[in-house]
């Protein structure tokens, strides 16, 4: 079968590559996974649906190995990323409880940028079921992709995964 989806993501070693690998479990070997920081737009512009997952603010922030993250690093490279002709999705991982004004917000900065460029997105996500105040994150009253919460919720991640999964297949 050919590999139609691309999932890239960041940061490495957190909850982020956690669900990036769901997701890609969930996708039954449609998907190739890679951390975004080892990526190029042209490795991204091989394939015709393309997933983008990033937490807000995270692990390498906090152990302050890296001042930038990794999607911070490879903003200049979005404008490089042809987006006719192509469906992107996002996930986001954050943490409702601690940030509720922000939470996933990285995922709505990053799915604004592409969407700036005329992206096409699918996968937009119910709010039910999740207790925050504010989002970046929030189009049109839903969440722009799969919102996460592995700090909190974490025993929801499974199924808001299928669930999500389920639903992107319909639009793919
Ligand atoms: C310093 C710091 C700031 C954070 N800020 C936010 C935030 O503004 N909004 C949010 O939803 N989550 C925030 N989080 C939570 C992370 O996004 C969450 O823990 C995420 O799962 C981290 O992903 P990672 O394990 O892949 O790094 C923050 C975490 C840290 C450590």
């Amino acid at each position: 079968m050919k590999k139609r989806i691309g999932i890239f993501y960041g940061p490495t070693g957190g909850a982020t590559e956690k669900v990036a690998k769901l997701i890609a479990s969930e996708l039954q070997g449609a998907a190739e996974v890679y951390p975004v920081k080892d990526a190029t737009p042209s490795m991204i512009n091989n394939y015709e649906i393309i997933i983008f997952g990033c937490s807000t603010i995270g692990s390498e922030t906090w152990n302050g190995e890296a001042s930038r993250s990794d999607w911070d690093i490879f903003r200049p490279e979005l404008r490089k990323i042809q987006v006719q002709g192509k469906l992107f999705a996002f996930f986001g991982t954050g943490n409702s409880v601690s940030y509720p004004r922000n939470f996933v917000d990285g995922m709505g900065i990053l799915a604004k940028e592409l969407m700036a460029q005329g992206a096409k997105i699918v996968g937009q996500w119910p709010t039910d079921g999740y207790s925050f105040t504010d989002s970046e994150a929030l189009i049109d009253g839903k969440f722009v992709g799969l919102a996460i919460d592995e700090d909190f919720e974490a025993e929801k991640t499974a199924t808001r995964v299928k669930q999500w999964v389920e639903l992107l297949r319909k639009s793919i």
